[in-house]
């Protein structure tokens, strides 16, 4: 069985290959401007976790399928990831200095190639996507589906609407457990959750495997997303690679402020459970997953 490290290694080598090192310095058009490379690399090729693109890839497998075949929708959704947190830690967000052990982008390259980093990124993704369906016209309608589960899930009602109810909720000071679940889903669990349907609609599954990739994927980001909200209080920042303790300093709406740190601890048990049952009719195909999912529980970074 393949590890979380051999997934990571080849989403590092293939992002490397899709966004070579250092263009000639130069104005010209139509190629990528040095700078904007550079950007992109910066916080591309950090030393994230590469959980979202190693799932991607693993579900494929655990379904009958080769990862590399998926490798470039997983490399597109760690750029969709990296670019989220491009946007997440500018000034006019959550405001951070530090991201995988480095300076954020914005404080090296300067608030407005920051966005433009994010956004290059984030375009750059459906470009490598759609250029991976292009390539294999006999697979290209599952390519397609598979694109259109990662719109949605980094998408209006994914990722960006949790990131705007955030903002919202910290700013209005608003401490509903109703709106905490659904900044929580869409910001962090649709990260995880549509990844694994974009590899169940590359590899034509069923609507019960669609359906047991959601739950998994839902209960994996909200314990991942609760974890994160205890490490900003319990945690180290050298293994984090970021500032902590700014949630409770900006006011967030997080499950420590919600429901403590005992309360959280509970309820990372709760979506541990669910994680693992939602993939139980999987058996031994999905060992993968549960180790994954196990792991997360005590994670330190
Ligand atoms: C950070 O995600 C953003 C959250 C959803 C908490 P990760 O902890 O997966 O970040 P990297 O990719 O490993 O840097
Ligand atoms: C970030 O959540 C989620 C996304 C970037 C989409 P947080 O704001 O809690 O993540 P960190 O703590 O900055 O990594
Ligand atoms: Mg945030
Ligand atoms: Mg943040
Ligand atoms: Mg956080």
């Amino acid at each position: 069985m393949r590890t979380l490290s051999d997934y990571a290694q080849l989403v590092e080598a293939r992002l490397g290959e899709l966004i070579p090192a250092a263009p000639p310095k130069r104005f010209a058009a139509s190629e990528m401007p040095w700078l904007l490379a550079d950007s992109m690399r910066y916080s591309l090729l950090a030393g994230g976790k590469r959980l979202r693109p190693s799932m991607l890839l693993a579900a494929v497998e655990m379904l009958g399928g080769d990862p590399n075949d998926a490798l470039d929708y997983a490399c597109a959704v760690e750029m969709i990831h990296t670019y989220s947190l491009i946007h997440d830690d500018l000034p006019g967000m959550d405001d951070d200095t530090m991201r995988r052990g480095r300076p954020t982008n914005h404080v090296v390259f300067g608030v407005g190639q920051a966005i433009l980093a994010g956004d290059g990124l984030l375009n750059f993704a459906f470009e490598t996507m759609l250029a991976a369906a292009l390539r294999r016209p006999e697979r290209a309608a599952a390519g397609l589906s598979a694109i259109a589960e990662i719109a949605r899930g980094s998408g209006v009602t994914g990722m960006i609407a949790g990131q705007a109810l955030d903002l919202y909720c910290e700013r209005e000071r608003i401490a509903d457990v109703s709106a905490l679940e659904a900044i929580q889903r869409g910001k962090t669990a649709c990260m995880f959750l549509y990844p694994l349907r974009a590899a169940a609609r590359l590899q034509n599954a069923d609507e019960a495997t669609l359906a047991a990739l959601t739950d998994y994927g839902t209960a994996f980001g909200l314990l991942f997303q609760a974890t994160d909200d205890l490490l900003d209080v319990v945690g180290s920042a050298e293994a984090m690679g970021k500032t902590l303790g700014k949630d409770a300093a900006s006011g967030k709406l997080t499950c420590v402020s919600a429901y403590g740190v005992d309360g959280t601890r509970a309820l990372v048990e709760a979506q541990h459970r669910a994680a693992v049952e939602a993939l139980s009719g999987f058996g031994e195909r999905a060992s993968f997953f549960v180790q994954l999912v196990d792991g997360m529980v005590s994670r330190t970074h």
